[in-house]
C-alpha cells in the first residue's frame, strides 16, 4: 500500500460523477476499477473513466485495490463496508454512515481492530466555507458562541433526482439525507453534542418521481418529512435544526451561529466554498470576510485524499467514521426523542477534527 492509494469505487449513481470530477485533481489518489449491481451501468462509467468495470465480488478481491470509495445506496452502506474492510480494504463511504448507530459500530470496531481506516462524507466541510467560517468562530471575531441556528428545506428530491426511492425509506429523508452536513459542520464549529431533543411529522402529499426514465413511479413514504431538533453541545452551546422535505418557500437563514459580539453566518454546507459574512455590534452591516482556511477549489473526495495522506503520514483524517459516528447516533437520537416523547442523551463523543489551514492541499499537509 502506498503513494497514491489505488481506490476502487462500488456504485455508481449519481453522486460518483462529483467524485469522478475531483478525482484527476487529487495525485494521492489513483482510480483503478468501478463496480456496482447494474453491470450496464458499471461498464458505460468504466468506458468512461478509463478504468476496468469489476463485479463488486471482484472488486473486493482484487489486491491491487487498498481503498473503497462506497456510493452505494445507505441501507448498502455497511454491508459494502464491512466485506471492504473484510479484505482488508481501507473504506470512504457516502453519508450516512448507516442506518443506525448498532448497525455501524461493528464496521468501526472491524476497521480498529484491523488497522484500516473508515472516512465519511460529508467532506464539504474541510472546504474554503465551512474551514472559514471555524477560523472566524475561533479568533473570537463574534464573541463566544452562545447558539446556533439551521433551517434546510426544500419540496423533495424526487423533483430533481431520476431514482428518489431511496429519500423516503430509512436512511433517508430530510434527517439522514440534509443533516449530516449541517450536523457535521455543527460539531466541526462548536464541538460534540450532549443531547437532543427531536419532533417530526409528514404531509400526506403523494409523491411520485417527477424527471428521468422513471418519471409517474409512485414514491412510498417511510421516513418523516419534517424534522426539528434543538441539540445541547458538551461546551453548553444550543442549537436549534429543521430540516424538510415539505418547504414550498422559505425566507429563513440557512444557518447563523449568534455569539457575544455579532453573527456569523454559514455558508451552505452542502457546498465547499460559499462566502462567510460576519455582523458584529461595531459594524452590524453582513460583510463577507476574506478565506481565512479550508481546501481550495475543493470536491467531493477530497475527505479520501486527506485521509490517503493522513494514512501516508500515519495522522488522523478529518472526515473520520468516528465524527460520522457522532453525527449518526445524534439522528438516531433525534428519532427516537421525537418517537418517545423525551430527551435522548448520546453516549458517543467525538474531538473537533483539525482545521484545515489556508492554501493547504490534501498532498501537502
Ligand atoms: N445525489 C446526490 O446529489 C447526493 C449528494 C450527496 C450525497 N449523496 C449520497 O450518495 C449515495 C448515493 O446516492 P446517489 O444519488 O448516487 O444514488 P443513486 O441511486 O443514483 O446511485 C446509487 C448506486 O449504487 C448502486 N448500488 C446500490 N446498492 C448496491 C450494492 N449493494 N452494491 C453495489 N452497488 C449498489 C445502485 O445500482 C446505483 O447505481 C447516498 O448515500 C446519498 O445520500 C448523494
Amino acid at each position: 500500500m502506498g503513494v497514491p492509494l489505488k481506490v476502487g469505487v462500488i456504485g455508481v449513481g449519481k453522486i460518483s460523477e462529483q467524485y469522478f470530477d475531483s478525482f484527476p485533481k487529487l495525485p494521492g489518489l489513483e482510480l483503478v476499477a468501478v463496480a456496482d449491481i447494474d453491470a450496464a451501468r458499471t461498464a458505460q462509467v468504466a468506458g468512461e473513466q478509463g478504468v476496468e468495470a469489476l463485479t463488486v465480488d471482484e472488486l473486493l478481491a482484487d489486491p491491487a485495490i487498498d481503498a473503497i470509495v462506497n456510493l452505494t445506496i445507505p441501507a448498502a452502506h455497511v454491508e459494502v463496508g464491512i466485506r471492504a474492510l473484510t479484505a482488508g480494504k481501507h473504506v470512504f463511504a457516502e453519508k450516512p454512515l448507516g442506518l443506525t448507530p448498532a448497525e455501524a459500530l461493528p464496521m468501526l470496531e472491524l476497521a480498529e481492530e484491523k488497522g484500516l481506516r473508515v472516512g465519511s462524507a460529508p467532506d464539504t466541510v474541510l472546504g474554503t466555507g465551512i474551514q472559514t467560517a471555524r477560523q472566524v468562530l475561533d479568533s473570537g471575531l463574534i464573541g463566544e458562541p452562545v447558539a446556533a441556528q439551521v433551517h434546510w428545506s426544500a419540496p423533495g428530491h424526487e423533483r430533481w433526482h431520476p431514482s428518489p426511492l431511496f429519500y423516503y425509506q430509512p436512511g433517508g429523508g430530510p434527517l439522514f439525507d440534509m443533516a449530516p452536513y449541517y450536523l457535521t459542520s455543527l460539531v466541526t464549529l462548536l464541538g460534540p453534542i450532549a443531547r437532543v431533543s427531536g419532533v417530526s411529522t409528514r404531509s400526506r402529499r403523494e409523491r411520485s418521481v417527477e424527471t428521468g426514465p422513471l418519471a409517474g413511479t409512485p414514491i412510498p413514504v417511510d421516513i418523516d418529512t419534517h424534522v426539528s431538533a434543538l441539540l445541547v453541545h458538551e461546551s453548553g452551546v444550543t442549537s436549534t435544526m429543521t430540516v424538510s422535505f415539505e418547504v414550498w418557500a422559505t425566507r429563513s437563514p440557512l444557518f447563523e451561529v449568534y455569539g457575544t459580539k455579532g453573527t456569523l453566518a454559514v455558508p451552505d454546507p452542502n457546498r465547499f466554498s460559499d462566502d462567510v459574512e460576519v455582523s458584529t455590534s461595531e459594524n452590524p452591516e453582513f460583510t463577507a470576510v476574506p478565506v481565512s482556511a479550508g481546501y481550495a477549489d475543493a470536491g467531493r473526495g477530497y475527505g479520501l485524499a486527506d485521509m490517503a495522506r493522513a494514512i501516508e503520514t500515519d495522522r488522523p483524517h478529518r472526515a473520520s467514521g468516528r465524527l460520522a459516528f457522532h453525527v449518526l447516533e445524534a439522528m438516531d437520537a433525534i428519532v427516537r426523542s421525537s418517537a418517545e416523547n423525551r430527551v435522548v442523551e448520546l453516549t458517543s463523543t467525538v474531538e473537533k477534527p483539525e482545521p484545515v489551514p489556508n492554501g493547504a492541499t490534501p498532498d501537502t499537509w
